[in-house]
């Protein structure tokens, strides 16, 4: 199957079957996939919290209350949940673990070269201090491991549901996530949609190509 042809098939799946789990071999892929997106001066500044048993999940649960118990049996009922994060600083520990890594990776010819790459990051992330948008900065980087989740998904033969409706506060304080320098930010179901997903049949919808392209 082509990539064009993953990217019509998947759509987001609003009821699943508790009974199908995913086997661990294509959890490894999607997280691998997670691990391998790009980022902007190769920031990474994001964390990956993965449930697959039942406590698990419950916890996750608990960022879907109130007003977003809509999103709750998505989660539940799912194979696996995968909660994106980014961090809440771009500390300078992160940056010289970064750095440590690509080093250690091989990514640097001499001196130079590594010390070339510390200041373009730092100029980067000096940039989006400056400007006031480092938070915001780090999540459109965490946008782009959603992007590869979603079509990483499809392309294995899984269903999937991005959650921008979740409660980010409820999810920060049921992990700890700011004790280790962490916020929430989009939460993912996996599996495999129930007869009952009523979306499973509707066609997809989209803007017209002469609507969303401008060729030059
Ligand atoms: C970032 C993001 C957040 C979303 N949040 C939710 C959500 O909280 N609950 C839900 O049921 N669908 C959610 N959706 C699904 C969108 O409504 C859906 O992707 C869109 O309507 C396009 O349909 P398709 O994914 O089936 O192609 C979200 C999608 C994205 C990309």
């Amino acid at each position: 199957m082509s990539l064009v042809s993953f990217a019509r098939k998947r759509y987001t799946t609003k009821a699943y079957d508790a009974s199908r789990q995913v086997d661990q071999a294509t959890v490894e892929q999607l997280l691998e996939l997670l691990r391998l997106s790009p980022s902007s001066v190769n920031s990474q500044p994001w964390h990956f919290v993965v449930a697959s048993s039942a406590e698990g999940k419950a916890r996750l649960a608990k960022g879907t209350q109130g007003a977003f118990a809509y999103n709750q049996p998505k989660v539940l009922d799912a194979s696996h949940v995968i909660l994106i994060c980014t961090q809440r600083d771009m500390s300078d520990t992160h940056l010289a673990v970064l750095l440590g890594q690509e080093s250690a990776d091989g990514r640097f010819r001499d001196e130079a070269a590594r010390i070339t790459q510390q200041n373009t990051r730092n100029s980067y992330v000096n940039l989006h201090r400056e400007l006031g948008d480092i938070s915001h900065w780090m999540e459109k980087q965490a946008y782009l491991a959603l992007g590869s989740l979603l079509l990483g998904a499809a392309s294995l033969g899984l269903d999937a549901t991005p959650m921008e409706g979740i409660d980010r506060e409820a999810l920060d304080a049921e992990l700890g996530l700011a004790e280790r320098g962490l916020s929430s930010l989009v939460m993912v179901s996996l599996g495999y949609h129930s007869d009952g997903d009523f979306n499973a049949a509707l066609p997809k919808s989209r803007l017209p190509a002469e609507r969303v392209f401008t060729r030059l």
